[in-house]
């Protein structure tokens, strides 16, 4: 578990490192029937962009009539971006969406410039953002079949700092270039270190079952706000930035809920729409923390326009991970960014429960409106099943005391010269703890 504060994560992260054109492909029938709209899938792709510090001089949606096998774009597209292009003196062209090698290759012919797609920037931002040695490999896996798919160079960090912002060609895309055995060598490898590091995973599991304090996770989509409630709520310090994917390996801390109780809350990667198929182990990844978590908090930015899209994909996420989030009643939703949506609509959100959707807890975590609330509400659901107990202790046995108060609520204390007597609020797990801690449970009587 490591936890990367905002200062650290950003040193050794230079100025932006190329001038970019982020290029949207539309195709036919894109943004009718409720599907997400161009200009929304534009300025995710720019989102992505930023995230890894790309200068993105210039953004445009193209039409895609009829893919064409050796360029995706008709020859009126590659025109125009071709005259964008020298205009704005672009380095690099983003194209969000699946090109072929091919069309990779011909694009970056015709343009003179290097060119990634959707996966390419993908993989970069996750290479830049993975923490754990799981996330790093199951990283470096997708890059290599990635690379070995088009056996052609995939443009990785590594290139850019060496080759110093120029995209074309350099010595150190050379260096790093594999052939298709190398990367078989690699793959095998890595899969080794994999299964490796997921046995250390499972001890590491192991130990934190045996620390009492249920697990909350937060999850949602990208930007949602996750990284800023999780300091709002922990009071600490990760990262919190307006970029995408601020977090990808699972961050966690320890909370005080009203009532004296503790929880471990667990920050995680944000979802975004239309993850390459091959991207979505190393996501998945970083989402174990989820798939045992006694209470996961879905945040979603309810001022976003695509907030039910966004919502809708991190639905099917969850429920391929085997969570049915309607059935299984761990998931509770976060409304956030409520200080964006105007008043007269906010009354709307807190009265109407639009159909088949659990009302959600409206906060804000950039001004802190609703958090404690949130906090009461999920020590409500947490506490749900607690029970009294009253117990009779020799003053003398301390250990047992500051257990008490470090895994219940102590409602009530009355101490005499050498017993004191309590009433205590325990978790139905913590009361056989308990039981077995205490040599005589003829003291011990529950309400
Ligand atoms: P990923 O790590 O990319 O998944 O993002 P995240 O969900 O952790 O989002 P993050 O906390 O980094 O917030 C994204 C942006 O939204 C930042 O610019 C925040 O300042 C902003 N933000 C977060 N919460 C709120 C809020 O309640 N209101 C407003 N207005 N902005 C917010």
């Amino acid at each position: 578990m490591q936890v990367v504060g905002g200062d650290q994560q950003r040193a050794g992260r230079g100025e932006a490192s190329g001038r970019a054109l982020v290029l949207h492909p539309v195709f036919h029938g894109e943004g009718e029937h409720g599907d997400r709209r161009p200009e929304e899938r534009l300025s995710e792709a720019v989102g992505l962009a930023l995230a890894i510090d790309l200068d993105v001089v210039e953004s445009v949606s193209e039409p895609v009539t009829r893919p064409r096998p050796a360029t995706l774009f008709g020859e009126g597209v590659l025109e125009r971006v071709e005259a964008a292009v020298a205009a704005l003196e672009i380095d690099l062209v983003v194209v969000n969406g699946a090109l072929t090698p091919v069309q990779q290759r011909n694009l970056e012919r015709r343009w003179n410039l290097k060119v990634i797609d959707r996966t390419g920037l993908i993989l970069e931002i996750f290479g830049e953002r993975a923490r754990t040695a799981e996330g790093q490999l199951q990283v470096e896996l997708a890059h290599l079949s990635y690379q070995r798919s088009r056996l052609v160079r995939s443009w990785t960090h590594l290139e850019r700092q060496r080759s110093g912002g120029a995209f074309m060609g350099g010595p150190g895309e050379r260096q790093i270039e594999l052939d298709r055995r190398q990367i078989d060598d690699r793959i095998v490898q890595i899969k080794k270190q994999l299964s490796a590091v997921k046995r250390t995973r499972g001890l590491h599991r192991e130990a934190r079952a045996r620390v009492p304090y249920p697990v909350v996770a937060l999850v949602g989509y990208t930007n949602a706000g996750k990284s800023t409630l999780f300091n709002r709520l922990t009071a600490a310090e990760v990262m919190a930035r307006d970029m995408l994917f601020a977090t990808l390996d699972p961050t966690m801390r320890l909370i005080d809920l009203p009532g004296g109780q503790k929880a471990i809350l667990s920050d995680t990667v944000g979802f975004i729409s239309n993850l390459p198929t091959h991207l979505v182990a190393a996501f998945r990844a970083t989402l174990e923390e989820v798939e045992t978590a006694d209470l996961i908090l879905h945040v979603r930015d309810i001022s976003h326009p695509e907030s039910q899209a966004q919502r809708a994909d991190v639905m099917a996420v969850l429920t391929d991970l085997g969570i049915d989030p309607d059935a299984d009643g761990r998931m509770v939703e976060v409304w956030n960014k409520i200080d964006r949506v105007p008043a007269a609509e906010r009354e709307m959100l807190t009265l109407r429960t639009p159909a088949g959707e659990a009302r959600g807890l409206a906060v804000s975590a950039l001004t802190g409106e609703g958090c404690d609330d949130l906090k009461r509400a999920v020590a409500g659901i947490l506490g749900a099943g607690r029970q009294d107990i009253d117990l009779t202790l020799d003053l003398a046995d301390g250990r047992t005391l500051a257990w008490l108060y470090a895994h219940g609520e102590v409602v009530s204390r009355a101490d005499d010269d050498r017993t004191t007597h309590i009433r205590v609020r325990l978790d139905p797990a913590d009361i056989g703890r308990l039981q077995r801690r205490l040599r005589e449970p003829a003291t011990f009587a529950t309400d």
